[in-house]
């Protein structure tokens, strides 16, 4: 699930990623430099977990006490900030990312892969002592699941660790800045709230929208489902009647070609959403499908939410409307399904699968690296 923030950071967080539009201080010369040779918004900082992904794929998943044997095994970065920001610098954005890790082998492997990735690893917090995150993966085969046990860093990263300064050579000239799922406390108290009163998942979004009346937009991902994202708008209804948002859901389900093995995205147009109870908002509903993927060519679908987000972000950049951000972000989660692991298959920008996404328009076009 992500949102979207126009401006400040408001009294609630959730346990989902958001975004933010930082207010960008001019103190650094050499950020400063680099953003106004830069076209505005193309630089990304993160925020959050990085980790060594260790993947076994097996036949079947085991049972208690048994001893198997994997049919693949990789080590790879991890971490959905990691994943994320990797997956946006891979499509062409600058990114920076905040994080620790320890100085051990894990972790320098952790900031060498990020950097030959070109994600701007100067800002992580480097502990002496402790251990950098992991997280053992199991894929199964059979039934195209993916169990994560995680063990975290140590110790964990507290605000102190960052110094002013670093912080606003981080932000300086950063068009989006991206946070992952890292405000539990917070974002269980939001989720409670909105999840559990909702009768829908439409619903919950509407709930989760008025409820938070700087979000600009909300999206949740459904796997092979695809995705649902409720958009705010400022302009008026093109209709003055009130539609209830799971009728329109439905409907727009309908509309959705399942013929067609490609993302797509069916939306509405600017209606006076209503929820029984709950409230109405003037907004668009869109409907995103994700791609048919061959079980031959399903692989692992690893990180495939955190390929999607760092599409968003990259979509976020280039000002991509909804109907073509959905379809482009399911597009690069499809593309990281078909190999092992969340990072192996994230897409280059110059990646022909992404081709018809890409030159639809001008705009996407005009931020090829
Ligand atoms: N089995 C799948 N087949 C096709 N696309 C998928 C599949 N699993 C995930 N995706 C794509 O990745 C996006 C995010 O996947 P999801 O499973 O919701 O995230 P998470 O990684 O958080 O579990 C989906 O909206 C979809 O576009
Ligand atoms: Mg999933």
């Amino acid at each position: 699930m992500l949102t979207y923030f126009t401006n400040s950071v408001p009294n609630t967080s959730l346990r989902i990623p958001h975004f933010l539009s930082p207010q960008a201080p001019t103190s650094n010369p050499r950020a400063k430099m680099m953003s106004s040779s830069l076209p505005e918004n193309r630089i990304v900082l993160g925020c959050g977990g990085v980790v060594v992904d260790l993947l076994a794929a097996v036949a079947s998943y085991p049972k208690p006490d048994d001893k198997i044997r994997s049919t693949s095994f990789q080590v790879q970065g991890g971490g959905n900030a990691g994943n994320a920001l990797t997956c946006a610098a891979r499509l062409g954005l600058h990114t920076r990312l905040i994080s620790k890790v320890a100085d051990d082998a894990q972790g320098r492997g952790i900031l060498e892969e990020l950097e030959a990735d070109g994600v701007d690893t100067s800002f992580f917090v480097v502990s002496p002592e402790g251990n950098s995150p992991f997280t053992y993966i199991i894929v199964d085969n059979e039934t195209k699941t993916r169990t994560c046990i995680h063990t975290p860093g140590y110790p964990p990263l507290v605000p102190e660790e960052l110094s002013r300064s670093k912080l606003e050579s981080a932000i300086d000239g950063a068009g989006l800045v991206y946070f992952d799922v890292r405000l539990h406390e917070t974002a269980l108290v939001v989720a409670k709230e909105v999840w559990t009163e909702a009768s829908s998942v439409p619903t919950a979004l509407l709930s989760m929208l008025l409820k938070l009346p700087k979000v600009k937009f909300v999206i949740v991902t459904l796997g092979e489902d695809g995705c649902i994202m409720l958009e705010r708008s400022h302009n008026k209804a093109s209709n003055s009647e009130e539609m209830c948002i799971d009728e329109v859901f439905e409907s727009l389900k309908q509309k959705a070609p399942n013929d067609d093995s490609k993302p797509t995205c069916v939306s509405s147009s600017v209606v006076t959403l209503k929820a029984d109870g709950i409230g109405t908002l003037c907004g668009r509903l869109h409907v995103g499908t994700a791609e048919k993927i061959p079980p031959s060519e399903l692989v692992d679908t690893t990180g495939a939410g955190d390929a999607f987000i760092g599409a968003v972000l990259y979509a976020s950049c280039v000002k991509l409307p909804p109907e073509r951000m959905l379809p482009f972000a399911s597009q690069v989660a499809a593309c990281s399904c078909r190999a092992l692991g969340a990072r192996s298959g994230l897409p280059r920008h110059s990646d022909t699968r992404l081709a018809p996404f890409l030159h639809e328009g001008s705009e996407i076009a005009g931020l090829v690296p």
